[in-house]
């Protein structure tokens, strides 16, 4: 295969087809993490998507569109507080303006960390056409339950769920643990605290089980037993299968922001880092995927993503598709993560038949 990187770090491996000049069927997927991260999620899709690759090669097949298997850079917002960085860019969901304010938790900005990886092309040529590819086609393990509970080997994603981020700023006032009496306390980690449960209360009162929110970090100032907390940021992840829906969570954390606020005596500063459509799988792509475990007598079920993935931005420049396969307990985003040989060799005979159909 020929392999490029581009100026943001995605690696694409193309194996040319006999009409070069054709749109490329596209798969891949993430091989970064967040912290006490597992070893499959992204993982299965990189490296299901070079073994689909490789055993297509070894059967002899040689498509007509090229196959390209793409690793995405920053999927997870480890390291510079968004996902889906490598995508957002590819798709132009991220302009080249927003991207180059970015730094990451060490406050280094982007362009310095591109600078050290040797990235030297232009941001500007990061962005790919529509038409580029034919169809894009991610394998990932289900990061939940439900096909392991039904017993399900392959889930086919039809709709991927909407995602939303804000980081908070809380400001009060800091002082002597002994010697500020409580009627003069603003105490930022207190006013916090109250707002992390409007958060969890506006998901737990939306009226659907798809909507969900997380406080995943609270970072404390100045972190001292003995001082009262002056300063706190927190982040709110929200997300819902509908936009409106998700969107009304995000107005009933910002109208609690307010009134918290006001009651403590404490500033409350909401910054909104992302706030994305949901996007629906394509016909097509869905359609070769169930065709093959047909094919292979595999049972399958039509899900939605409730994670988000490279996929989500993909679909704003081609039609996708994705295939699930079941992780142990439903366990994510936690070190015990595991998706079983079996599991992951099924849905990868899926994606190379879907990845040979599609191209052929
Ligand atoms: C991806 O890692 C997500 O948070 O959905
Ligand atoms: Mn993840
Ligand atoms: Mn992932």
């Amino acid at each position: 295969m020929n392999v490029r990187q581009d100026a943001i770090g995605n690696i694409f491996a193309r194996w040319r087809g006999t009409e070069p000049s054709a749109p490329a069927v596209g798969t891949g997927s993430h091989i970064d993490a967040i912290p006490n991260a597992g070893k499959y999620d992204g993982v299965v899709g990189v490296l299901g998507g070079l073994e689909a690759i490789r055993s297509l090669q070894r059967s002899g097949f040689r498509p007509e569109h090229s196959i390209e298997l793409l690793v995405f850079t920053s999927e997870e917002p480890t390291r510079f507080g968004i996902g889906c960085l490598g995508s957002r860019m590819l798709s132009g969901t991220m302009s080249v303006d927003v991207a180059r304010r970015l730094t990451d938790k060490k406050d280094v900005p982007l362009e310095e960390v591109r600078r050290d990886a040797g990235l030297s092309g232009s941001l500007e040529e990061v962005k790919l056409t529509n038409g580029y590819y034919k169809a894009f086609v991610e394998l990932h393990i289900e990061q939940g339950p439900l096909l392991e509970r039904q017993k399900i080997p392959l889930g086919v994603v039809t709709r991927i769920a909407a995602p939303a981020s804000l980081r908070v700023s809380v400001e009060g006032a800091g002082g002597h643990a002994g010697g500020v009496l409580m009627p003069d306390r603003r105490d930022a980690l207190c006013a916090a605290s109250e707002l992390i449960l409007a958060v969890e209360n506006a998901a737990r009162t939306s009226g659907a089980a798809d909507t969900v929110a997380t406080v995943g970090i609270c970072e404390v100032f100045p972190g001292a037993v003995n001082s009262i907390p002056s300063r706190v940021h927190l982040s709110v992840d929200v997300r819902d299968t509908n936009l409106e829906r998700r969107d009304g969570v995000m107005r009933a954390i910002e109208a609690a922001g307010q009134t918290i606020a006001e009651k403590r005596q404490v500033s409350i500063r909401e910054e909104l880092l992302n706030a994305d459509a949901p996007a629906e799988c394509a016909a097509a792509i869905i359609e070769a995927l169930s065709e093959s475990c047909v094919r292979h007598q595999l049972a399958y079920t039509p899900m939605v993503s409730r994670a988000y993935h490279d996929s989500l931005f993909m679909s704003r420049i081609a039609p996708v598709a994705m295939l699930f396969i079941p992780c142990r307990n439903g366990y994510s985003h936690r070190p015990d993560e595991y998706a079983s040989p079996e599991d992951i060799a099924r849905g990868t005979l899926v994606l190379a038949e879907t990845l040979a159909a599609l191209a052929a």
